[in-house]
């Protein structure tokens, strides 16, 4: 059996990855550790302890020794999700962002050199290169341009691993990927908040002009692609991976609408996130040419069954949107506490 130690599993492309990489790979065994913050949700988790290859600890990656008794058992490889992850909540409060993904990261590069692994996957995103003009794609080489202090943060990671890599040679790879649709996707992102929103006959907040551009990817072709940088990519590399196919704000709204049978008079323009980034599209033909992914999910077909899932899981959105989803851990577990208030 390989080991592998997935922190924020819990969460939208943590949980993703997991239940993928158990169905995929049958002599993996995935020991999970995830804070529960209020992105978290044992529910996402369901059913995967019966493969009885799943463990799921509870506990924080700034907390070396909860890290270092998690990892006890010796593992293949870390693949790092855990992060504060929402550019409008670092907006209001950059402290938490640098605290889990700065310093978190920080304490699990450090846990894995001292115990040695055989990779650590540190999943970065294409917002640590800023925003575009209406022309070019963000490649591997491009400068790092951060502009709120969620992607600050995320690029302090990245930067923190590179040097692991070159000062104690720990076989970090990094990945930077567009914007993840999909299952599970915690509805403050802007299509889960704008279908379940939509569900509920209430409108859709747009900021600004509605004309900012984001490159949508399947969480499934996005999982697909960190398994093959995974098994098969270059120490010290970094892989951008992406979707093409770049879509104006306005563009998805309106495609969301079609998609639920509801017309225009439900959009609200509101006002502008502060440094709004314009425009992200990104080239992946290193990780396409070096290691054979390319993503395989059209936008139309990953929108319609994303809109369908949300459809069939009502009760999953709804308990979020309620806050009845924070007292999961208390229920499964006894009286460990619940989750951190949203
Ligand atoms: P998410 O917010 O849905 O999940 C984050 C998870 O991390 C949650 O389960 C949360 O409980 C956990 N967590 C937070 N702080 C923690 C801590 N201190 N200790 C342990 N666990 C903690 O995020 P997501 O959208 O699934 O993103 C996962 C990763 O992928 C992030 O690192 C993010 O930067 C990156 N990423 C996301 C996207 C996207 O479009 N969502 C795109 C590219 C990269
Ligand atoms: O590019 C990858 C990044 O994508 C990830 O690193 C982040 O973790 C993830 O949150 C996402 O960041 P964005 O800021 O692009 O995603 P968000 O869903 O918050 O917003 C997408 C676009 O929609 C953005 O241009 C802002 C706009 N938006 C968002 C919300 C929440 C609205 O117009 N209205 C909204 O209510």
């Amino acid at each position: 059996m390989k080991r592998l130690f997935v922190t924020g599993a819990a969460g939208f492309i943590g949980s993703n990855f997991v239940r993928r990489a158990l169905h995929l790979k049958t002599d993996w065994h995935i020991v999970a550790l995830d804070a529960l913050t209020y992105a978290g949700n044992l529910e996402n988790l369901r059913g995967l302890a019966d493969t009885g290859r799943f463990e799921f600890v509870r506990g924080d990656i700034c907390d070396a020794a909860a890290v270092r008794g998690a990892l006890a058992g010796g593992v293949w490889a870390i693949v790092h999700f855990a992060a504060e992850s929402h550019v409008d909540r670092s907006i209001h409060g950059g402290a938490e962002f640098v605290r889990t993904n700065v310093l978190g990261t920080q304490v699990l590069l450090e846990q894995a050199r001292q115990m040695g692994v055989n990779r650590f996957l540190q999943v970065s995103t294409d917002e640590v290169y800023g925003s575009l003009g209406p022309v070019g794609r963000f490649s591997e080489t491009s400068p790092l341009a951060p502009n709120s202090p969620y992607s600050a943060s995320k690029a302090s990671a990245d930067l923190l691993a590179r040097a692991y890599h070159r000062t104690y040679e720990l076989p970090v790879l990094i990945t930077r990927c567009s914007n993840n649709y999909g299952p599970y996707q915690f509805p403050e992102k802007v299509i889960p908040l704008f279908i379940t929103n939509l569900m509920e006959g209430q409108p859709v907040p747009l900021y600004g002009d509605g004309l900012n551009v984001r490159d949508w990817v399947h969480v499934s072709d996005h999982c697909d692609a960190l398994l093959t940088v995974l098994e098969s990519g270059v120490p010290g590399e970094v892989y951008n991976i992406g979707g093409n196919n770049e879509l104006t704000n306005l563009q998805l709204t309106h495609t969301i609408l079609r998609e639920l049978g509801r017309d225009e008079s439900l959009i609200r323009p509101v006002q502008d996130r502060p440094a709004h980034d314009r425009r992200y599209a990104v080239d992946f033909s290193k990780i396409t040419r070096e290691l054979g992914w390319s993503p395989q999910i059209r936008f139309a077909d990953g929108i319609r069954d994303t809109v369908g899932w949300y459809r069939e899981h009502e009760i999953w959105w709804r308990a979020i949107k309620t806050g009845e989803y924070l007292h999961y851990y208390e229920r499964q577990y006894g009286a460990g506490g619940v989750n951190a208030p949203v």
